[in-house]
């Protein structure tokens, strides 16, 4: 039996560990649940899994959570997920909270030696090089829940990167992949978050419709996997049942494949080096009958150009990229700024922002903080009076 704390309970990856821990009772025991306001859906959650602590980041709802539940404690504010992710009574922290705040509970996680199944995959992107540091000293580990990540993982089984020549993370090219280029700018929110083929958090959709995402996982990968940018590669791949595949110096190509279901790499981020049964869905390729892939076209992907450029600049750059992003997200589902402004918004507070000195926790906090300011600055030329 492994004892879990859930961050992020509430959302699109949390609800897929809630349903991984209804159907494993005998192998899976919720310890602890974090959201940020939903007090109602996490209070559900308590009741159901009977855990012994839950977090609630905003303080109005975790008083409304003490009120409607009394099974144990509820915890408040930022500091709250860093105790639930370092609970010495956790073997696995599985942290699907959204955003930069999902960086200290990992960081506490790793040095209590913990496995930390992530999804939250902004902690990579700000802190990659450092968590890869901090895993190796104390033992803790980072099992990846992003299915390519997940699916390079499966593919590479322990090899180091001296064995591989190239690795391939799929796109499945969001919901503008054949849609007129011109039109794209003046995509509406209601529009940019029907993705085709993967249902998700606001922000991860959006970012899968400028292929921002798929940056962030070339980021990722190099982190996880100790690649150097060149040998890694995008290709689009609109069926998303292929997830990552990895060349071998030797010339042979291992893939990975499965139905298109957070829960599969989810499972296996908690139930490794073990392969516990399942009856999730499986994948009938006699139905789909074609996998097909083609390269992504540079006016349809600024995304990924954006994250290449932070990943050259090193240092904080991949933070100012995070922050920039999310903060230029908002205004766009709030209908400040269109669609076709977002990336180059970013991108101007990208170019300004100048990384220097050793990385740490608190130059990654200055530069967020530092790239939320310039964009809200940056932004008052576009927003839409
Ligand atoms: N969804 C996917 O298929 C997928 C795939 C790969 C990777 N990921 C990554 O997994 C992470 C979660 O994605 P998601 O799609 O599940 O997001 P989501 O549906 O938007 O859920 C986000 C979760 O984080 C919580 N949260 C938001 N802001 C918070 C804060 N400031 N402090 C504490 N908790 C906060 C939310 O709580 P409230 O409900 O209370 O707001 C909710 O539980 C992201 O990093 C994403 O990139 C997701």
């Amino acid at each position: 039996m492994i004892r879990v704390a859930l961050l992020g309970a509430t959302g699109s990856i949390g609800g897929a560990a809630l349903d991984l821990a209804r159907r494993y009772p005998d192998r899976i025991r919720l310890v602890s649940l974090a959201a940020r306001s939903n007090d109602a859906a996490l209070v559900r959650a308590a009741k159901e899994f009977r855990v012994e602590r839950i977090a609630l980041v905003d303080a109005a709802a975790a008083a409304r959570a003490r009120a409607a539940w009394t099974g144990g404690a509820v915890l408040d504010g930022e500091d709250s997920l860093r105790h639930l992710a370092e609970d010495p009574g956790v073997d696995v922290v599985v942290n699907a909270v959204v955003g930069s705040v999902g960086l200290s509970p990992t960081v506490a996680a790793l040095e209590a030696r913990k496995r930390v199944a992530l999804a939250n995959k902004e902690s990579v992107v700000l802190a990659g090089e450092l968590l890869a540091a901090i895993a190796k000293r104390t033992g803790g580990a980072i099992l990846p829940v992003d299915s390519e990540h997940s699916g390079l993982f499966q593919c590479l089984e322990g090899r180091g990167s001296k064995d591989v020549a190239r690795v391939t993370l799929t796109a499945s090219g969001g919901p503008f992949l054949r849609r007129d280029a011109r039109t794209i700018a003046d995509a509406t929110p209601e529009e940019v978050l029907r993705h085709p083929t993967w249902s998700m958090g606001e922000r991860i959709t959006v970012d899968s419709a400028t292929l921002l995402n798929k940056g962030f996982e070339v980021i990722e990968a190099r982190w996880l996997f100790g690649l150097a940018s060149e040998r890694l590669s995008v290709l689009v791949h609109p069926q998303s049942v292929i997830h990552a595949l990895v060349e071998f110096v030797d010339g042979s190509v291992v893939a990975q494949l499965s139905a298109p279901d957070m829960r599969l790499p989810l499972l296996y981020a908690l139930s490794y080096p073990e392969r516990w049964e399942s009856d999730l869905p499986r994948l009938k390729l006699g139905d789909i009958a074609t996998l097909s892939f083609e390269e992504p076209e540079p006016a349809r992907s600024p995304g990924l150009a954006l994250a290449r450029q932070a990943l050259t600049l090193a240092g904080t750059a991949p933070a100012v990229l995070n922050a920039a992003d999310e903060e230029a997200i908002r205004l766009f589902l709030d209908r400040k700024i269109r669609f076709g402004d977002l990336m180059p918004l970013v991108g101007e507070v990208l170019a300004m922002h100048r990384p220097s000195g050793p990385l740490s926790l608190e130059a990654i906090a200055d530069a967020d903080r530092w790239a939320r300011a310039r964009l809200h600055e940056a932004a008052t030329h576009w927003i839409r009076r």
